[in-house]
């Protein structure tokens, strides 16, 4: 009987059979209340999952006793329980790389969005009250040749720091685990204690995959560090900042304005203190959102699947070490 694959994610019709040429597929569009105990009962006897966006914990794929792979079409995979997966030998592949320079894109347009007030002002016109020449009320601020620090320095991080440096003369500071030579030599960029990157850059921006070590890491201390005309930019988890404090550091003007896409709840809530507030440009995880990476990231995603149900390595891996157990 041929492998049982559960698809939680909407997939273009074309992967979608790719996946039915070889699997009996379950698919669900999304996960939502009307249809999770379907999809619950149908992981049981499920050999793969593909999808996204939904929290796949340890006691949710407990009963899944026949999981070989779960394909996240995502290159975060902080909706898993890694160490549980990799305990059971399930390999967990994952879409880095195909969506670096989209994500890289959506975070340079909150810089720019966020500094030169985009979103307001394009509403302050459609809402017809532009009735004569601007003063400096609605003035933005400069992001050409400011000093932008990030908080890790991944492939997306280097990305940004490509578009600052060779499009925009920004001066990088970063603080990372480790340095990253290669962003140093070509661009110039600086490695810095964490509350010196805080310290000093105009735009703080946070790159980082979210961790036990990285939750909740930038915090009330770390917004009372920052210049009070600094602006804070998250492209990459919610949960890596503390919420509240980002709230109360721009209520109180510690920090000058925020550009996020990503929050600590998904969608952000619509009562939320942060939408009230035209110092923040907020966007609905847009990171990955054009039509060329999202069918990219579901191509490499079905491939990896594929692969790990042929018993063949996929080509990203989160949990490299089931893998090699096996070898
Ligand atoms: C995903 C992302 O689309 O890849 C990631 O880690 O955050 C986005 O590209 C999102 O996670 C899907 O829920």
């Amino acid at each position: 009987m041929n492998p049982h694959v559960v698809v939680y994610k909407k997939l273009p019709d074309e992967l979608l059979a790719v996946l039915r040429a070889r699997f009996r597929v379950t698919y669900f569009e999304a996960i939502d209340e009307t249809n999770r105990a379907a999809f619950l009962e149908a992981i049981r006897d499920a050999d793969g999952l593909l999808g996204a966006s939904v929290r796949l914990d340890k006691a949710t794929l407990a009963p899944a006793g026949r999981l070989k792979i779960v394909s996240t079409i995502s290159v975060g995979y902080d909706t898993f329980d890694v160490d549980a997966l990799t305990e059971r030998g399930i390999l967990l592949a994952h879409t880095p790389g195909v969506l670096t320079e989209t994500t890289a894109d959506t975070i340079f347009t909150l810089i720019l969005a966020t500094a030169r007030r985009v979103i307001e002002l394009a509403e302050f016109v459609k809402a017809g009250r532009w009735q004569h020449s601007i003063d400096d009320s609605l003035y933005g601020v400069d992001v050409h040749s400011k000093t932008l620090g990030f908080l890790g320095m991944g492939r997306i991080g280097q990305a940004v720091v490509r578009r600052a440096r060779l499009g925009f003369n920004m001066t990088i500071l970063y603080h990372n685990l480790q340095p990253v030579p290669e962003v140093e030599t070509a661009f110039g960029a600086r490695f810095l204690p964490l509350d010196e990157v805080l310290r000093t850059a105009d735009f703080i921006c946070v790159v980082l995959p979210l961790s036990p070590e990285t939750e909740r890491l930038v915090g009330a201390r770390e917004f009372a560090l920052m210049q009070p005309h600094a602006i804070f930019i998250n492209g990459s988890r919610g949960r890596i900042v503390d919420e509240a404090a980002l709230i109360e550091a721009l209520q109180q003007r510690k920090i000058h304005a925020a550009g996020l896409d990503v929050f600590e709840r998904e969608p952000l809530p619509a009562n939320s203190p942060l939408l009230a507030m035209s110092n923040v440009v907020a966007l609905p995880h847009i990171g990955s959102a054009t039509q060329e990476t999202r069918l990219a990231m579901a191509q490499l995603a079905v491939d990896n699947l594929i692969a790990g149900l042929k018993g063949e390595r996929p080509r990203y891996l989160a949990n490299d070490a089931v893998w090699s157990d096996r070898r």
